[in-house]
């Protein structure tokens, strides 16, 4: 397997999927406060992908997950697993989505905070996000994997913070997961070289305290080690010559 480049019918579809996952965070915003459980999330996010977008969320049974998306609670680095308990004020919560139109998938995710959140944790949250937009804005043809890993490690540890190595970014279409792989950290210049048409995520998970994680015994929920928060946002984006698009864009986002 290598890199696919989309064709442009491709990268249509690639653009409504990505707007109808960017949507479904929308969609959940008002709904992430102290009490509510990740399995309500769950069947909100479930029933308005199915019914209402008349797509698939990704997640469910993909290799196994039981769930229609991922919800990781503070030191949860991400695959965080849906339940039955609920959130309270403080937590900090990434909401992964997934959803596939058309045969093909949309990735994105952002961190949310529980009611009255620490400026600690607040602040992490800040830098992921910065450290993503670093990372998006090295995307273009010519540039390397490695621009874009360097770019959001140098942030995560210009800031004191560890960025997580086990788990990266993907290219993604008719699949989930395809090639390349996209490291978080690394050396600029290095690596395979973008060409227009690709299409990948950038996904950092930074970490407050180490950058070891482990997964639980349910297989799926990766945690930090030392326990310490973690924080992650998402985007799917196509290479383009002069720079790149950001197929998940929120409206939130929008200059
Ligand atoms: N959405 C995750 C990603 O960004 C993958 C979740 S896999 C699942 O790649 F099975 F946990 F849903
Ligand atoms: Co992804
Ligand atoms: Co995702």
């Amino acid at each position: 397997m290598s890199i696919i480049i989309k064709s442009p019918s491709e990268i249509e579809k690639m653009r409504i999927a990505g707007k109808l996952a960017a949507e479904v965070l929308e969609m959940i915003a008002p709904y992430i406060v102290p009490g509510v459980t990740t399995d309500q999330l769950d069947k909100l996010c479930h029933d308005f992908i199915v019914n209402v977008q008349k797509a698939i969320p990704a997640p469910l049974n993909y290799h196994g997950f039981p769930k229609s998306i991922c919800t990781s609670i503070n030191q949860t680095v991400c695959h965080g697993i849906p339940c039955e308990k609920k959130l309270k004020s403080g937590d900090i919560v990434n909401i992964d989505i997934t959803v596939i139109k058309d045969d093909y998938h949309g990735d994105t995710s952002k961190m949310f905070c529980v009611g009255e959140v620490s400026p600690h944790a607040k602040r992490l949250i800040k830098i992921t996000e910065e450290a993503l937009f670093l990372g998006i804005e090295q995307v273009k043809a010519g540039a390397t994997l490695g621009d874009i890993g360097h770019a959001i490690q140098k942030h995560a540890e210009t800031n004191r913070y560890s960025v997580v190595r086990d788990f990266c970014g993907h290219g993604i279409g008719k699949n989930f997961h395809e090639e390349p792989q996209v490291l978080h950290y690394g050396k600029a210049g290095t690596g395979i070289t973008l060409e227009a048409g690709m299409i990948i995520t950038i996904e950092p998970m930074i970490n407050l305290g180490k950058r070891d994680v482990k997964v639980l015994a349910d297989g799926w929920t990766a945690v930090t080690k030392d326990r310490s928060l973690s924080a992650q946002f998402e985007h799917t984006l196509l290479v383009t010559t002069g720079g790149y698009e950001i197929l998940t864009l929120r409206q939130e986002e929008r200059g």
